[in-house]
């Protein structure tokens, strides 16, 4: 278990008051709080290795190991090899920047398949890429009881023909983990791409991408108590693919070819510094020692933190049930948990979205409203006007927290 108290504690956010009311930070599917030691390393870098990498001064030499040690950092966060990470602005930014490139060989005549749960990042890129081509563009639906992808479809949505699968790994809007190693399995038989939006997963839970069999997946770190950074696995066979992002003087070696320009270095520190994060996680709940090989640790602290919301979880639905007049827009079963985040998405009767968030902000419980981006889905659901409440857990949160905000919710529906 998570000594809810010492983990709280890593995160100097959570100690604020607004005259004397605590902060219920319950936004965290648009952004966490920061862990202290990110704050920590990102300003020990602007002090103490502020400079560019590659040259012979004590400062250059000090941020080519700190670029090393982000990437190093990052390959075992995604499982992979260190010549198959990227680092970019976003995971928006490195879609639209890896879209192009992927697309340059499709003719009319191909197709791609993204979904309909996806949040946009994850769709337009691919939309405008498919445009420019004249290629045909599918959907991946999904069921509105389950909340989850109709996977027996994939095999009349698959054939020769499609160049490109881009599915999310968990959604931003409805909370549903999807299976997406048997959507990449799908595109791997035809040869397609797979893309996997990992955003809202990585918080959450240990991303393996040799297990789902992607070819390119993104996360962004300000999802995981980091800075606002986009980082990328792009399997070897992808790079065989693309042409390289190059000026003529660049190394034409990973990750340097597809990263042009000059990176935040500072925030590829704080990056490193929310992957530690994680891993001291697992030793925190006794899980895994703390000499232990740093994938081991993340996975180690991922779970940890996964047994944590998935109490949060339980403890959010036996409260909301209790609220008169919510529609939780996704898995509500207590039996499938581990198919979903701690991400809900809701409404409440009589009353809008907006109403329901401001009365919230007034207790100083911080939550979304709205449809977040994730255009298909709040498309799909008919909400993209009205817009839902969205709050989010995530494992600094306590269930005195759940219970303060169903409390909340409570005397806002007029519960008795
Ligand atoms: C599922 C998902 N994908 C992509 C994004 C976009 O990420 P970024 O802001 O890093 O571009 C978000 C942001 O909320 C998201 O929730």
């Amino acid at each position: 278990m998570l000594p809810i108290d010492t983990v709280r504690a890593a995160f100097p956010a959570l100690a604020l008051t607004d005259a004397g009311a605590p902060r219920l930070y319950l936004d965290a599917p648009a952004g966490t709080q920061v862990a202290g030691r990110v704050i920590d390393a990102m300003r020990d870098v602007m002090i103490g290795a502020c400079a560019n990498d590659g040259g012979l001064f004590r400062t250059s030499v000090q941020t080519g190991v700190i670029a090393d040690t982000a990437v190093a950092s990052a390959a075992a966060f995604f499982h992979c090899a260190d010549d198959e990470v990227i680092f970019g602005m976003n995971t928006t930014s490195i879609f639209f920047q890896m879209a192009p490139l992927i697309a340059a060989n499709w003719q009319a005549g191909d197709n791609i398949l993204l979904t309909r749960m996806d949040h946009d990042a994850n769709v337009s890129p691919w939309l405008q890429a498919a445009e420019a081509r004249g290629v045909e563009v599918r959907f991946l639906e999904w069921d509105r009881d389950t909340f989850a992808f109709k996977l027996e479809t994939l095999d009349q949505l698959i054939d020769s023909r499609t160049r490109a699968v881009a599915v999310g790994h968990a959604s931003n809007f409805l909370g549903t983990v999807n299976d997406v190693a048997a959507v990449c399995a799908a595109a791997r038989r035809v040869g397609a791409v797979s893309i996997v939006d990992a955003v809202q997963s990585a918080p959450h839970m240990a991303l393996d991408v040799q297990a789902i069999g992607c070819d390119l997946l993104s996360a962004s770190a300000y999802k995981f108590f980091g800075p606002h950074l986009g980082m990328a696995y792009v399997s070897k066979r992808l790079q065989g693919l693309i042409r390289p992002l190059k000026v003529r003087p660049s190394a034409d070696v990973m990750p340097t070819r597809l990263m042009p320009g000059t990176p935040s270095f500072e925030a590829m520190a704080g990056t490193t510094a929310a992957i530690q994060h994680l891993a001291w996680l697992g030793e925190l709940a006794g899980a895994i020692a703390p000499d232990a090989p740093l994938r081991q640790r993340l996975v180690a602290g991922l779970a940890a933190a996964q047994a944590h919301e998935t109490e949060l979880m339980r403890r959010f639905l036996a409260g909301i049930a209790t609220v008169p007049g919510v529609t939780l827009h996704g898995i509500a079963n207590a039996n499938r948990l581990h198919e979903r985040v701690a991400t809900f998405t809701f409404e409440l009767a009589g009353k809008g979205s907006t109403e329901v968030a401001q009365a919230l902000a007034d207790r100083n419980i911080f939550v979304w409203n709205g449809y977040y981006y994730a255009w298909e889905p709040a498309g799909v659901l008919g909400v993209k006007e009205r817009g839902a409440v969205r709050v989010g857990f995530t494992h600094y949160n306590s269930l005195d927290e759940v219970d303060r905000f169903i409390a909340a919710l409570g005397e806002i529906a007029g519960r008795a």
